[in-house]
């Protein structure tokens, strides 16, 4: 077993989190700290629930996360963090965009750990996860507040630095981070947007 597995998976399991991969946001938000207090938080691809519960302990009692999945997610609610809504939902559908906006008024930070089921292909999977990153970015255009913030995963690969150059116009700041936490060996990075800027015409739908 690797070394970094045994690290982060007992990590994870001694501050009770379901999954490792929640010191990926953690390590994110500790460094650019786009998480703030009583906001609202939309995390696509939540399940089994690690990121909500981070978003919901640092936002506290005002904040609240809508968990976006396709499987049933169902969490312990953890004192003192924000409310936590749990939806499941195919990122794709169009129902998914009515139901968020009939209950909330759109969003100051959208996260995504979503990735697709991988096949053995490289260049497919990296397809496939450029396929759900540039569904963040159409969520995005429509739920994200102007100022707020994306952290979304893709799996790397040749068409990474469009996708990438997709984003720029979007955003006033855009990093490609790649926790500690994440293996050397995974093609997956994250791209950090921050201080959305839906103004510009070039980025009207
Ligand atoms: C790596 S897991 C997320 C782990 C989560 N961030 C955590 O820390 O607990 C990726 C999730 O994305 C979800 N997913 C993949 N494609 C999706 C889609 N089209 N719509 C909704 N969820 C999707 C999968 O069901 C899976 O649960």
């Amino acid at each position: 077993m690797r070394k970094e597995k045994d690290y982060y998976f007992a990590k994870a399991k001694k501050d009770k989190y379901p999954a490792r991969s929640v010191y990926k946001l953690e390590e994110a938000q500790e460094k650019y700290r786009f998480i703030r207090k009583g906001k609202r938080v939309l995390d696509l691809g939540c399940h089994p629930g690690s990121w909500s519960l981070y978003a919901s302990s640092v936002l506290g009692p005002k904040g609240i996360v809508v968990g976006v999945d396709l499987q049933e997610t169902e969490l312990a609610g953890q004192k003192g963090g924000a409310e936590i809504n749990l939806l499941c939902y195919d990122v794709y559908s169009d129902e998914l965009v009515r139901a968020i906006q009939r209950r909330w008024p759109g969003f100051h930070v959208v996260l995504s750990d979503m990735a697709p089921r991988t096949t053995g292909s490289r260049y497919a999977d990296h397809q496939q996860s450029l396929r759900l990153a540039r569904r963040v970015l159409e969520l995005t255009r429509t739920l994200l507040h102007p100022g707020g913030s994306l952290y979304v995963k893709v799996f790397q690969g040749e068409d990474f630095p469009e996708f990438t150059s997709e984003c720029k116009p979007l955003f006033e700041h855009v990093k490609v981070v790649k926790p500690a936490s994440s293996r050397r060996e995974s093609r997956e990075v994250f791209v950090l947007g921050r201080g959305y800027r839906p103004s510009s015409k070039k980025n009207r739908k």
